[in-house]
């Protein structure tokens, strides 16, 4: 079950707490993978090649950069595996958090370009390769608070929930050329994203979480595998949530 033998996998955000296991879950079940990160994350890509041998290729991109470079990326990272890719996971992600009346243009913008503009951009790079092939898979990475909104992330959760959007119009789009399009939502999980959070507000979402306790990247990296696997060829146009029961 969950096999992926073969498949050619662009990643984003490769190099992340997230990321990182799901490039670990993919090598193991028989993909080859194209793991992005930024350029400060140059060292982590190193590695993980080191690591996976073969089976995974780094590449450093900022995806706040601007469409025609979009090309370019995906351009470099076809040419890293000698071919086009059946499988995207746009996982990158970053925040800047303000109460909106403090948000400035720039914290906006940062964040509604990497989260959104790049991930619809990077899924346009992608299609038309799909489409030609008539198989595909792209996994856009959106947030809990994409649902529900949060005090702080204006720019943020526009982003996340924006994601939806433009999955389920991709779905629509595309499923007669058999790509399926779909979403993981994550609620909390442990990494660099969440550390950020005081102690006491975490005290004050765990109270929250039916389940008692934030999630594991390797939750998250689970219910990836499983939409890019040929046991969700039925799926498209959903949204996977992660969340310990958080929200429904
Ligand atoms: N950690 C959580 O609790 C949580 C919850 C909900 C959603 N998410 C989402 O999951 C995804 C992964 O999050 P994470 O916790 O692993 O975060 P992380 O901060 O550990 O990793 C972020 C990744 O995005 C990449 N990235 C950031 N800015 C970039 C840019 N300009 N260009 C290219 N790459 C860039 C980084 O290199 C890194 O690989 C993100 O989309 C995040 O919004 C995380």
């Amino acid at each position: 079950m969950f096999a992926l033998e073969g498949r050619k996998i662009l990643l984003t955000g490769a190099t992340g707490g997230i990321g990182q296991v799901v490039v670990e879950y993919l090598v193991k079940r028989g993909a080859i993978v194209v793991g992005s990160g930024t350029t400060s994350n140059n060292d982590v890509l190193q590695e993980m090649e080191i690591i996976y041998g073969g089976k995974f290729k780094g590449i450093q991109f900022d995806l706040g950069a601007s469409s025609s470079k979009i090309d370019a990326f995906l351009k470099s990272a076809e040419e890293k595996i000698g071919g086009t890719f059946d499988t995207l996971i746009y996982n990158a992600g970053i925040t800047s958090d303000k109460l909106a009346l403090r948000m400035t243009d720039t914290d906006w913008t940062d964040v509604i370009t990497v989260n959104l503009t790049a991930a619809f951009l990077c899924c346009k790079a992608v299609l038309p390769s799909m489409m030609k092939n008539r198989f595909g898979r792209i996994i856009v990475t959106s947030s809990i608070v994409g649902f529900t909104g949060n005090i702080g992330q204006a720019n943020y959760t526009t982003s996340k929930a924006g994601m939806i959007g433009l999955m389920k119009t991709l779905a629509l789009e595309v499923a007669s050329r058999n790509i399926t399009v779909n979403a993981v939502a994550p609620g909390f999980i442990n990494t660099r994203m969440t550390e950020k959070i005081p102690e006491n507000a975490k005290q004050e979402f765990l109270k929250r979480i039916p389940l008692g306790k934030f999630g594991e990247p390797a939750d998250v990296a689970s219910a990836i595998i499983f939409l890019a696997s040929n046991e969700a060829h039925y799926i498209t146009g959903s949204t996977l949530h992660v969340n310990g029961g958080l929200y429904m």
